[in-house]
C-alpha cells in the first residue's frame, strides 16, 4: 500500500506533492510526509495523522521552497504510526531521500549487517534500510546506486529517490508495487496511480518491474537493472478529472453508488451488438470455450464476493464447474490447474499483491488467465493473458460499491456468452436475458431513489453490536457483500452465513433484538429461507428481509421488508445489494465513521 509522488521541473514542488498525495490517500492515511530539495539542503516535513496534519505543518507547502521534491501517504506495515516511521526516510548525512511503497522482506538481515558497518536506525520502517543501503553503494553515481541496492533487496517496492548532490535529477524504480511517470507542461511527475497525476498530464508511462527511471526537469530516461537504455512506450489516459472529485456528494462512497446504473451500462453496452455477446478482448473462439473444462475465480475481498455469485451463475447456466478462491490461499495452496482451465482474476485496482500473485502463479502452471479489471493499465490487467475491463470509471472511496456492480456485469456477460456458445441456453434464453440485462441500471436507479427509507431503518440501529446476514444459493454470496460493506465502514461487527448452516452453532449468536438481514431472491428456495428466518425470529431475533416484488408471502417471516425490482434469478444480486450498501452508509454516517476512509484499511493493497 501507500502512496509515492515526486516531481521535477520549474514549478514549487511541494503544493504539487501535496495535491497528488490528496489524490492518493485512498491508499493509505495514518500519515503523510515530503522532501524537497532546497538551495544546497533537502527540506523534509512529515507527521502522523492525516494529509491535512503535514499541508498545516507545511502551510501548504509554502515552508518547503524548491522545484525537485517526493512524497508518500503512508499505511503502515513495519513500525506503527507516527511521526519517526512517516517517510520520506534520510541517509544518515541527510544527502538522500526515500519514499517507498511496498515491503522489503529481507530489510532485518539488511539491517543488522548494515548496523555492523555503523549505520544508526531512527525508525521501525523497513524503508529505512532503503536509505542506507543506498548511502552505502552511493559512490558519486546515483544510478549505479539504485541497480545495486535492487540487486540485494527482496520483496517489492516503488521508490521515489532525491540524491543531495544531484539536485537536477530525480529517481524512480519499480518492483512489483505500480509506479508511473509523465510529463508535465514544465517538467515531469512520478506517482503511484493515474489519479495523482491527472491534473498535470493525460499521457504517462507505465514502469515495469525492475526498471528504472531517471527524470530531469528536460527529460526522462528509462534504464533496466543492468543499466542498460530502455525505450518505453506513452500511453493516454482517457479518464474525466472529474470523476475523481466529489461532485456536490458528501461521500464518494455515496457518489459512486450512484454512479452505479452508469457504471452497469457502460460495462454491457459495448458488449451487446445485435443481440449478441460479443467480448473481443476474451481472445477464445467459440471452440476454445467449449473445451474449457473448469474455471477458477481468484480474487480478494468484494471481488471475491463476485466471485461466489459468478460460480452458482456458470454452474447453473453453463455447466460448467467454478471454484472460487480468495487469492491469498490460492497462491500457497498448490492448486491444480492445466490448459483446459480459464482462472479469471477479479481487482478493481489491477494491483491487489495477493490476486496479481495469483495471476502469476495460474500462468505458470499452464492456465489461460482472463483478468476482469477497473484501472486500465494496471499490473493484473497487462499481466493477464486477456483483459476485460468493467467501465466503472475510478472509484475512490476505501469501500466498493461501483466497481463491485460492474463485477458483477462482466461475469454475467461471461457466463451467458459461455452458456451460449456450449449451448446450454437456447437463442430465445439469451435474448431475455439481455432483456433482463439491459434493465438493471434503471431497477438500480429506483433502489437508489428509495434511500430514505433505508435510512430512516439504519437509524434504529446505530448502536448495534452485531448484525448478521443470511442467504442461500446466490442470496449467500449478496450475504457476504452486504455484511463486509457494513462492518467495514460501520465497524459494527457482523457475518454472513449460509442460511442453512445457521443451527449448527451460530443460532446461538442470536439474542433478543439481533438485526438478522435475510436475502430472499430465489424463488425456488423461498420457502427454505423462510423457515430460516422463522428459526432466528423464535430467538428474538428481529428480521429485515430483502426480497422481490411480489412476494408479500416474506412479510410473515420478517418484521420489516425492503423490496426489489423482478429480475431474471441470476442477476438479483445487482439489485439486493443496492438497499444493503445504503444500509452500511447511512449506519457509518449515523455513528459519525469516516465512511470514504475506515480505519486501518487501504483501497488498494499492494502488499501481501
Ligand atoms: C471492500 C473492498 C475490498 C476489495 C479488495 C480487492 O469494500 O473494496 O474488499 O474488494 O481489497 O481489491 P481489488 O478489487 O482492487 O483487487
Amino acid at each position: 500500500m501507500c502512496g509515492i509522488v515526486g516531481y521535477i521541473g520549474e514549478s514549487q514542488a511541494a503544493p504539487i506533492l501535496l495535491d497528488g498525495l490528496s489524490k492518493l490517500e485512498y491508499r493509505g492515511y495514518d500519515s503523510a510526509g515530503v522532501a524537497v530539495y532546497s538551495e544546497d539542503k533537502i527540506l523534509m516535513a512529515k507527521s502522523r495523522g492525516r494529509l491535512k496534519v503535514l499541508k498545516e505543518l507545511t502551510h501548504d507547502g509554502e515552508m518547503l521552497q524548491g522545484t525537485v521534491g517526493i512524497g508518500h501517504t503512508r499505511w503502515a506495515t513495519h513500525g506503527s504510526p507516527s511521526d519517526v516511521n512517516a517517510h520520506p526516510h534520510f541517509n544518515r548525512e541527510e544527502s538522500i531521500v526515500v519514499v517507498h511503497n511496498g515491503i522489503i522482506e529481507n530489510y532485518l538481515k539488511l539491517k543488522k549487517k548494515l548496523e555492523k558497518k555503523g549505520y544508526v536506525f531512527v525508525s521501525e520502517t523497513d524503508t529505512e534500510v532503503i536509505a542506507h543501503l543506498l548511502d552505502y553503494y552511493y559512490k558519486g553515481n546515483p544510478l549505479e546506486a539504485v541497480t545495486k541496492i535492487m540487486h540485494r533487496m527482496e520483496g517489492s517496492y516503488a521508490l521515489g529517490i532525491i540524491f543531495k548532490e544531484h539536485p537536477t535529477e530525480l529517481y524512480a524504480v519499480r518492483k512489483d508495487s505500480p509506479l508511473i511517470v509523465g510529463k508535465t507542461k514544465d517538467g515531469h511527475i512520478l506517482a503511484s496511480d493515474v489519479p495523482a497525476v491527472l491534473k498535470y498530464t493525460r499521457d504517462v508511462v507505465f514502469i515495469e518491474n525492475e526498471e528504472i527511471v531517471r527524470m530531469t526537469k528536460e527529460d526522462m530516461e528509462f534504464y533496466t537493472v543492468d543499466e542498460e537504455p530502455i525505450q518505453k512506450a506513452t500511453t493516454h489516459i482517457e479518464w474525466d478529472v472529474n470523476a475523481a472529485e466529489k461532485g456536490g456528494y458528501e461521500h464518494f462512497m455515496l457518489k459512486e453508488m450512484y454512479e452505479q446504473p452508469k457504471a452497469i451500462a457502460d460495462t454491457f453496452s459495448p458488449r451487446l451488438k445485435n443481440g449478441e455477446i460479443i467480448i473481443e478482448e476474451l481472445g477464445m473462439s467459440p471452440e476454445e470455450i467449449r473445451q474449457v473444462e473448469k474455471i477458477m475465480i481468484v480474487a480478494c475481498g468484494s471481488a471475491s464476493h463476485v466471485g461466489h455469485t459468478a460460480k452458482y451463475i456458470f454452474e447453473d447456466m453453463a455447466r460448467i464447474p467454478v471454484e472460487v478462491d480468495v487469492a491469498s490461499e490460492f497462491r500457497y495452496r498448490n492448486p491444480i490447474l492445466n490448459d483446459r482451465t480459464v482462472v479469471v482474476v477479479i481487482s478493481q485496482s489491477g494491483e491487489t499483491a495477493d490476486t496479481l500473485a495469483a495471476l502469476r502463479e495460474a500462468k505458470k502452471q499452464g492456465a489461460r488467465v482472463l483478468g476482469i479489471v477497473n484501472v486500465v493499465g494496471s499490473s493484473i490487467a497487462r499481466e493477464a493473458d486477456n483483459v476485460m475491463y468493467t467501465w466503472a470509471g475510478p472509484e475512490i472511496a476505501v469501500a466498493t460499491t461501483k466497481a463491485y456492480s460492474a463485477q458483477l456485469t462482466a461475469v454475467y456477460l461471461l457466463a451467458m456468452k459461455f452458456a451460449y456458445e456450449r449451448n446450454e441456453i437456447s437463442r430465445e434464453m439469451l435474448s431475455e436475458l439481455i432483456d433482463e440485462l439491459k434493465a438493471l441500471p434503471i431497477q438500480v436507479e429506483m433502489l437508489l431513489n428509495n434511500q430514505g427509507k433505508i435510512q430512516k431503518f439504519a437509524n434504529r440501529y446505530l448502536a448495534a453490536k452485531n448484525i448478521f446476514f443470511i442467504g442461500r444459493g446466490i442470496d449467500y454470496a449478496i450475504s457476504m457483500e452486504g455484511s463486509l460493506k457494513l462492518k467495514e465502514i460501520s465497524y459494527i461487527h457482523s457475518e454472513a452465513y449460509a442460511a442453512g448452516e445457521l443451527k449448527h452453532g451460530t443460532i446461538s449468536l442470536v439474542e433478543e433484538g439481533t438485526l438478522v438481514v435475510s436475502l430472499v431472491t430465489q424463488k425456488e428456495l423461498y420457502k427454505k429461507i423462510m423457515s430460516n428466518m422463522e428459526e432466528v425470529r423464535t430467538r428474538g431475533a428481529f428480521v429485515m428481509g430483502v426480497t422481490l416484488e411480489g412476494n408479500l408471502e416474506a412479510e410473515k417471516s420478517a418484521d420489516y421488508t425492503v423490496y426489489i425490482p423482478e429480475t431474471s434469478p441470476y442477476f438479483t444480486n445487482s439489485l439486493a445489494i443496492i438497499p444493503l450498501q445504503l444500509f452500511a452508509y447511512y449506519i457509518a454516517v449515523g455513528r459519525g465513521c469516516d465512511v470514504d476512509k475506515p480505519r486501518n484499511l487501504a483501497k488498494s493493497v499492494t502488499v501481501e
